[in-house]
């Protein structure tokens, strides 16, 4: 699989939810089919979000925080009044391709998205701040979602930013990552 269009990224998360509220499990597998070395390299070549991160084609989202590592914007299908994502400038596919030596890069992410969502009036620990697990992933470029209030979600995005195994909070990762090898 490489990145989706985003035209297809709303109904293909509703897609997810709807998958994982029936737990069909067995369908991760289906998923999971390619080669991820090959998959690697043809999605660095059209990457979208890398595209964004670096300003390389238009109209790109504003990003509302940018750092040398990484940054914040607004999802472009928001799943409640607040939804920004936290992207590394460095591609990589999702949480499965780090290791402990990315740690304080997903802290730095946690921080400067409490800190934005901060900004924008939100207590950062009633927001919901977490990634999608492969295959639950709409496109593949890691990036960290930053939602608030719950309240506003609908069943479909409620499920799918449970935390569960196809979504972990940032807090969970950081744990994760320092139990990970170099
Ligand atoms: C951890 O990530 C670093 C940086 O991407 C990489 O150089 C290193 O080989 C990785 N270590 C393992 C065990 O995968
Ligand atoms: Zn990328």
């Amino acid at each position: 699989m490489q990145c989706l269009p985003e035209s297809i990224m709303k109904r293909r998360r509703l897609y997810i939810a709807g998958l994982a509220g029936l737990g069909l499990i067995i369908l991760v597998s289906i998923y999971k089919c390619g080669n991820d070395g090959e998959r690697q390299a043809s999605e660095i070549r059209k990457c979208f979000f890398c595209d964004f991160a670096h300003r390389r084609q238009g109209p790109p989202p504003i990003l509302e925080v940018e750092t040398d590592e990484y940054v914040i914007f607004k999802d472009k299908y928001p799943a409640a009044q607040h939804h920004y994502l936290a992207i590394p400038k460095e591609h990589f596919d999702s949480l499965r391709s780090l290791n402990r030596s990315h740690l304080g890069l997903v802290q730095r992410m946690q921080a400067g998205m409490m800190e934005f969502l901060k900004t924008k009036k939100v207590d950062p620990k009633e927001a919901i701040i977490g990634f999608h697990l492969p295959p639950f992933i709409s496109v593949h470029h890691l990036h960290m979602h930053g939602i608030f209030p719950p309240s506003d979600m609908s069943i479909g995005n409620k499920i799918s930013f449970m935390s569960s195994f196809w979504f972990k909070k940032s807090e969970d990762a950081i744990h994760d990552l320092e139990d990970r090898e170099l």
